[in-house]
């Protein structure tokens, strides 16, 4: 009667951060640092603008959204990225999310076939993973294949290790960069090496980029970026987008997570399949929202001084854990990935002793056949809160993981 398809995801991490520390009576006043959710004001522009268009809350929104919202989309996208020679077109090259989640998980069904080189379709992923891949791969019928991640390939999966045999039945791969949640960002080559790899073998490739606009001093190169080089070079693609698409996303660019408005751009034939197939479902976003998101698009300022907040709480992270726990300062994103030897046995320590919620890395990942998991020794810290109480957490954290 139930889909046995689903009988492979594990409960999931929040649920099981829950249960690891009930019952236990933190010793110190909570400070949640495992949570993502942005905590950073929001652009002063949304009440104004929501309010200017709330009569078309009686309005169904159209699947594309609006004109205005797609060349804003469109606009920053060929900004931020450096498209001028193939831009992405307003029409056709980028449509509108419910969140860049929603999507992330849609486009699995769109791209996984019944079977792939006479075998059942893998989704490939890092590991560890946003968990909606999973999820979506799950769904989709496809089997999930989780590349680990480690220290020693940059927190990236080692392409290297990706045979002929398991690239001939790849349908999709999800990749994150910067990364949820050790921060590593993907260079140009990176990226090139897996488009190149996406178009030899005829799958697709998801890129994840709702982090993109969190980084120190450089802007994280992106898939269109990538895709945008190679298609300059003799030989070129027809279609400089093929095989790929990118999500990105207001909740962390703008603070909007509650919004849900995001974006998904690239290969105008995925796409075309993509606005078909949801169009049955109807995420859409309401009219008001997508006004919000054009002006969000279309202003930097915001996202500067977003940006400049998260710069002073690397600062203090650097200066309470350098030498600990392995810390670096990612390349991008919000998250720490400490290494603290045994997750689950350090947040416990940390709930009880200190006060401070984080996440096992092991939830965040997938246990491989050997035993093995990549999350296994770390934790999760979201530096997305008040400056002061992520201070506190941090030297919580130091003082109660060295003691
Ligand atoms: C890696 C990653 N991808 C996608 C999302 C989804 O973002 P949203 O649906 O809010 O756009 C998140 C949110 O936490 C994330 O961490």
């Amino acid at each position: 009667m139930l889909n046995s398809n689903l009988d492979v995801l594990p409960e999931n991490a929040f649920p099981r951060l829950a249960a690891l520390i009930e019952g236990l009576t933190p010793a110190h006043a909570p400070i949640p640092l495992s949570l993502g959710e942005p905590g950073h004001p929001m652009p002063d522009f949304v009440g104004d603008i929501l309010q200017a268009h709330q009569g078309d809350y009686s309005k169904y929104p159209p699947i594309n959204g609006t004109a205005e919202f797609r060349a804003a989309a469109a606009g920053w996208l060929n900004r931020r990225f450096g498209l001028g020679p193939c831009p992405v077109d307003p029409e056709g090259g980028v449509l509108p999310l419910n969140g860049t989640r929603e999507g992330l998980f849609s486009i699995a069904f769109i791209v996984t076939p019944p079977r792939k080189a006479g075998r059942q379709p893998a989704i490939l992923m890092p590991n560890p993973f946003y968990q909606c891949y999973a999820g979506a791969a799950a769904a989709a019928g496809a089997e999930a294949v989780y590349l680990d991640a480690p220290a020693q390939t940059g927190f990236l999966p080692d392409l290297d290790k990706l045979t002929p045999e398991l690239l001939e039945r790849t349908a999709l791969f999800y990749l994150c960069s910067p990364a949820n949640p050790q921060g590593a960002v993907a260079g140009l080559d990176y990226l090139q090496r897996l488009i190149a790899l996406a178009r030899e073998y005829d799958f697709v490739v998801a890129f994840d980029e709702c982090y993109s606009e969190i980084y120190l001093d450089t802007p994280p190169p992106g898939g269109l970026q990538a895709a945008r080089m190679m298609a300059e070079k003799p030989g070129g693609m027809a279609e400089p987008f093929a095989n790929l698409l990118v999500f990105n996303s207001l909740s962390k660019r703008s603070n909007l997570a509650g919004l849900r408005s995001g974006l998904i751009a690239g290969d105008p034939g995925l796409l075309a399949k993509f606005r078909q197939f949801r169009a049955y479902i109807g995420p859409t976003n309401p009219l008001p929202s997508d006004a919000v998101a054009t002006a969000a698009w279309s202003d930097e300022a915001h996202v500067v001084a977003n940006r400049a907040l998260y710069h002073e709480k690397f600062a203090i992270a650097e200066e309470i854990l350098a030498g600990h726990f392995d810390y670096y300062t990612p390349a991008g994103g919000f998250f720490l990935w400490l290494n603290v030897g045994d997750s689950e046995a350090a947040a416990k320590k940390l709930w009880q002793a200190g006060g401070v919620k984080v996440l096992p890395g092991k939830y965040l990942s997938r246990t491989q056949p050997d035993g093995s998991n990549p999350g296994e020794k770390y934790i999760r810290v979201a530096l997305v809160g008040e400056r002061d109480s992520i201070a506190e957490g941090l030297r919580r954290i130091r003082d109660v993981l060295s003691g």
